[in-house]
């Protein structure tokens, strides 16, 4: 047997231990109901916020997807307040949800809320984003770490492989953003150590705030430091982070980003920004809305990783991400129908555009 084969092989019996694992949770939910098989499931889906474009399309997606199998979307948006999300989180609870969906504002303070849906017999999924220090049932996100390794990658390609960096960081609160970090510094680290790369100024931009983020880099100007590279973690940041720019008329910086978002795709195209990362934001929201649907069944999701979340090995699912950038724009986020294509070129004479790709909507 080949080394893929073999690799295959422990991967799939990985799968399946993991999936049984699952299988085994808090469960309760519709299947052990007295109306098993014709009780509506119910999901909550708790939402950190849906100021930002990427998280509106996470709610319509797996709702979509979920009433397209049959169960009831109950949605609750917290607006970055986490006692808000604490109370939604045990209203849904109290309004007996099967499955419980938690992007979560803090990861660590919504382990309460995922201890209380399992005193209810209710099995609690990590949407995008981690919850720590607690038993939890499913993790399903992206590959972040790798998220953090592309924009890294992306940028100091575009530097020439030397000069100086500014980094705007996301929320604290958020466990993704020390995982874009972490992937940033496999990239930067030894850079940094041979002189190649320096970063003038870093900060970590409070609710991924795009003011926050507009400090940040003004506060960066202001030190006098030139810099060629500002790697802004995601586009809501990189937004503000232009701002700052365009106001002290600095041109000509190279400027990172994370969700493909379409006012990062124009930014992109007229380029203000240089480059995003494309999240297929159906797969995350369509497998995540099915795994919920299973769990609330107490049938077995099948998962492919685990992520130590400080007190258990999450079984996870993590989707494959994409870096995006001018020259592949049309056969990425415009092919996949994410973005469209008349918006995205909306500043170019159509005799300027380039050819609009067939669109293969997932
Ligand atoms: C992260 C998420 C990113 C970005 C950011 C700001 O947790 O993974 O895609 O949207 O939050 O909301």
């Amino acid at each position: 047997m080949s080394v893929r084969n073999i690799l295959l092989v422990i991967s799939l019996i990985l799968s399946v231990v993991i999936g049984a694992a699952i299988a085994r949770g808090k469960g309760g939910g519709a299947e052990q109901s007295a109306d098993h098989g014709t009780k509506k499931i119910k999901i909550g889906l708790s939402l950190d916020t849906l100021k930002e474009a990427r998280w509106q399309g996470d709610r319509d997606r797996f709702v979509a997807k979920a009433k397209s199998l049959g169960a009831e979307v109950l949605v609750q948006s917290a607006s970055g307040n986490d006692a808000d999300q604490m109370t939604q989180c045990q209203s849904l609870i109290a309004n007996r949800v099967d499955v419980l969906v938690i992007v979560p504002h803090d990861g660590r303070l919504m382990a309460k809320a995922v201890e209380e849906a399992h005193k209810e017999g209710i099995p609690v999924i990590a949407y995008d984003r981690l919850i720590t220090g607690v038993d939890l049932d499913l993790y399903v996100t992206f590959d972040n770490v790798e998220v953090g390794r592309q924009q890294a990658r992306f940028l100091v390609e575009k530097m020439g492989g030397k000069g100086t960096i500014v980094r705007v960081l996301g929320a604290p609160t958020d466990n993704n953003a020390k995982l874009f970090k972490q992937g940033q510094d496999e990239i930067l680290d030894p850079l940094i150590k041979s002189g190649a790369i320096t970063i003038a100024h870093e900060d970590w931009a409070e609710d991924w705030s795009p003011i926050n983020a507009k400090k940040i880099v003004t506060a960066a100007i202001t030190k006098g430091v030139a810099f060629q590279g500002l790697l802004a973690s995601a586009d809501g940041v990189a937004g503000g982070a232009i701002q700052a720019l365009t106001e002290e008329k600095l041109t000509g910086i190279i400027v990172t980003g994370q969700d493909a978002e379409l006012a990062a795709c124009q930014k992109i195209v007229d380029g203000s920004q240089t480059m995003t990362i494309y999240k297929p934001l159906h797969l995350l929201a369509n497998g995540a809305a099915e795994m919920a649907v299973k769990l609330a069944q107490g049938r077995p999701v099948v998962a492919t990783a685990t992520v130590n979340n400080g007190t258990v090995d999450v079984p996870s699912v993590l989707y494959r991400v994409l870096t995006v950038h001018k020259d592949n724009l049309c056969e990425t986020v415009i092919a996949d129908g994410f973005q469209p294509f008349e918006e995205v070129y909306r500043s170019v004479p159509e005799s300027q555009r380039p050819l609009k790709p067939t669109v293969v909507k997932p």
